[in-house]
């Protein structure tokens, strides 16, 4: 048995920014009081993880820091558990999720948000150490999870506990890409039947936001991309147009006006991370009650220009983070969705790679050819 004891084993490590990912040895301690240490069966990579290889920071999870180990979309199964851990034990299976709900700060008391002061910028454990060393080096694991890895502790309380008859070759998915943009549809928009929808970007995002979208009963999801490869997917998926802002021969805003009875939409989201499609969204729903929901992530520092009239005439714009689904409780209610057939999980993945070929993975999401690129470990 490894349990209590460092494990030796590869890494995908990030060392700075702008560099191909190394594999490497490292070395994974035992968990600690309230952590559990997983065996990563499948790991999946978003554009987030795409950004910090690029050096952009996006998020408050993630505060560049290096070495890191990134990926935050993993699947993977229970190898030993710290003391004091009582929710899991060895061979559940388990997702990881970057967020806490310590249930004593003013955000989780306020219970309007599913964030958490505890949450910010962490790629340390409690105690402020990591559990990974890498030729000597702590190594940090990005969003307190680090995916790109065959072992990661993690702390119970943001790691859930799903349903074991769910395969988990293309489940990592449900770690961020899908709750993200389902939730912006169903929890944060609140779609209802009959509304009208426009998504801007058709990754996997955005493919999440159609389903939310469609699982709600809007009438019209018109899904916007400037790669028109995009289109055969989304309608799948269920968008009942595609468009493809290049070929428009007026601004796609005014498009919208004229598109819809009103002005414009009920629902514009943006899961492009594109501060154009940004404008463009906001600028395509209705007065007088139309929501545009912000998705994508921009670099630190950027500013989104509205318009204060628009606002006034009742229009909305708000934006959330995993789709404000609660991270640790609401991922086993989501993987038994996907048990029941209501997320499709395999059409998100598009393309299966062996661990070690990260590098090549990375190069298909970077081409905008892959939705999510499942690894293997
Ligand atoms: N207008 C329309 N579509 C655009 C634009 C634009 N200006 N710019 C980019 N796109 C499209 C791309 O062609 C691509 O299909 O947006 C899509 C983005 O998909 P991915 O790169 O696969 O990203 P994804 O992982 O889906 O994440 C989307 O959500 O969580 C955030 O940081 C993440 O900003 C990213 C966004
Ligand atoms: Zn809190």
């Amino acid at each position: 048995t490894t349990a209590g004891k460092p494990i030796a084993c590869r890494a995908a490590v990030c060392w700075e920014p702008h560099k191909p990912l190394s594999i490497e040895d490292v070395v994974v301690d035992p968990p600690r009081a309230g952590e559990v240490r997983v065996r990563m069966v499948a790991a999946s990579i978003c554009r987030t993880d795409l950004c910090a290889i690029e050096g952009h920071t996006i998020i408050m999870f993630y505060e560049g820091m290096y070495p890191v180990i990134l990926g935050h979309e993993g699947v993977g199964v229970v190898e030993s558990v710290g003391p004091g851990v009582t929710s899991m034990q060895p061979g559940d299976h388990v997702v990881p999720s970057f967020g806490k709900k310590c249930n004593k700060c003013a955000m989780c008391a306020s219970g309007g948000t599913n964030l958490c002061q505890a949450t910010s910028g962490q790629c340390v454990m409690a105690d402020g150490t990591t559990r990974v060393t890498a030729r000597g080096t702590p190594v940090y694991q990005v969003a307190c999870i680090g995916a790109f890895a065959e072992y990661a502790v993690l702390a119970e309380d943001t790691t859930a506990k799903v349903n074991p008859a769910v395969p988990m070759k293309h489940l990592s998915p449900i770690g961020c890409c899908i709750p993200t943009g389902m939730g912006s549809a169903l929890n944060e928009a609140k779609v209802g039947p009959g509304s009208t929808c426009v998504v801007w970007g058709l990754g996997g995002v955005g493919l999440a936001v159609v389903l939310g979208c469609r699982l709600a009963g809007a009438t019209t999801i018109l899904g916007v991309d400037i790669n028109p490869d995009k289109e055969a997917l989304a309608r799948k998926f269920g968008c009942s147009e595609f468009l493809d802002p290049k070929t428009l021969d007026k601004p796609i805003a005014q498009y919208m006006a004229e598109r819809f009875p009103g002005g414009g939409c009920d629902f514009a989201f943006e899961s492009a991370g594109s501060l154009t499609a940004m404008k463009d969204a906001f600028d395509s729903v209705r007065v007088g009650g139309g929501h545009c929901v912000v998705i994508g992530g921009t670099p630190h520092g950027t500013l989104l220009g509205i318009g204060p009239g628009d606002l006034l005439c009742g229009k909305r714009i708000s934006g959330c983070l995993f789709g404000g689904y609660h991270f640790r409780n609401d991922l086993p209610k989501l993987v038994d969705e996907v048990a029941a057939g209501r997320i499709p999980i395999d059409d998100f993945v598009t393309h299966d790679f062996r661990f070690e070929d990260i590098g090549k993975a990375l190069d298909v999401m970077r081409t905008g050819k892959g939705i999510r690129v499942s690894l293997q470990f």
